[in-house]
């Protein structure tokens, strides 16, 4: 462990002792990719027990995913990872989200939706399948209407989830959702794992997020690598092996 990490893991205790508002969740991370693999770890770290909800949750891939985690973590199916949990994030393809929603409409009421998501937007790439007319954010609000949806870590790269340090600096994580304690209560989530946080809005401004989102893609989507890491990942900290035809085949768009 870092010696930041060390610190993080030493300020989430001392926030929980003093009973500002990190109180220890059950949190449901859906889906077990690059974003499920880094938050999950950072949410145990943090305090929270984590249940990955997997297509695939006896795979030996989740169970090491699982015993990494610690803190009481285990792997169940999406639908049952849901049901236990009162916060549900969302680190799967976008593409799956709204058969996910729909499928757990009832076991989201009254709970919080932590949405890392990223859709393209119409709005700047009006041609490409899949585009969305307003966000992800605001789409899933309205897929799960009694869901308190907060949008966050959705312009953050994957690894500098997993360690703030590799950005060099401090990092802000905006924030935007129509609930103002489901707001606040995710921010301090994100807080605890070593960020900033900026509280933009309503959910209505997911846009503005997923356009920031864009400033990675388009570049990306072009084969413009180190331009889209200079924003998403910050300059010169790209993983290993990233923009290789392997890890671009894995978008997840
Ligand atoms: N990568 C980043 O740095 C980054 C940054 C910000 C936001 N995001 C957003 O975070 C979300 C996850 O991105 P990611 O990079 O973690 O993606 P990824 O590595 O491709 O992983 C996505 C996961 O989604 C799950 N999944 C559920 N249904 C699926 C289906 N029908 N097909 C394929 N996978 C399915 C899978 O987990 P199981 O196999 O366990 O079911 C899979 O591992 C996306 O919405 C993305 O836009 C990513």
């Amino acid at each position: 462990m870092t010696m930041r990490r060390a610190l993080t893991a030493i300020a989430a205790s001392l926030l929980l002792l003093a009973s500002i508002p990190v109180s220890a969740e059950v949190v449901a991370v859906i889906g077990t990719g690059r974003m499920g693999g880094a938050i999950g770890p950072r949410f145990a770290e943090t305090g929270h027990t984590v249940i990955y909800g997997s297509r695939n949750p006896t795979s030996e891939k989740v169970q090491a995913l699982v015993a990494q985690t610690g803190n009481g973590a285990r792997a169940d199916t999406s639908a049952n990872a849901i049901a236990n949990a009162d916060v549900i994030v969302l680190a799967l393809l976008w593409s799956a989200t709204e058969e996910l929603i729909r499928a757990n409409v009832e076991n989201l009421d009254g709970k919080i939706i932590f949405d890392i998501t990223n859709a393209t937007l119409k709005a700047l790439q009006p041609n490409r399948e899949g585009a969305v007319e307003s966000s992800a954010g605001a789409l899933i609000q309205g897929w799960a209407p009694n869901a308190k949806v907060v949008k966050a870590f959705n312009t953050v790269g994957y690894h500098i989830v997993a360690d703030p340090e590799h950005a060099g600096g401090p990092v802000t994580v905006p924030l935007v959702g129509n609930d103002q304690d489901a707001v606040e209560q995710v921010s301090a989530m994100v807080q605890a794992m070593g960020f900033e946080t900026m509280i933009l809005g309503g959910i209505e401004q997911a846009h503005v997020l997923e356009g920031m989102a864009s400033l990675y893609f388009v570049p990306y989507g072009a084969g413009r690598f180190d331009e889209a890491f200079e924003y998403y990942f910050r300059k010169g900290t790209a993983p290993a092996g990233i923009g290789s035809a392997q890890v671009r085949g894995a978008d997840s768009k």
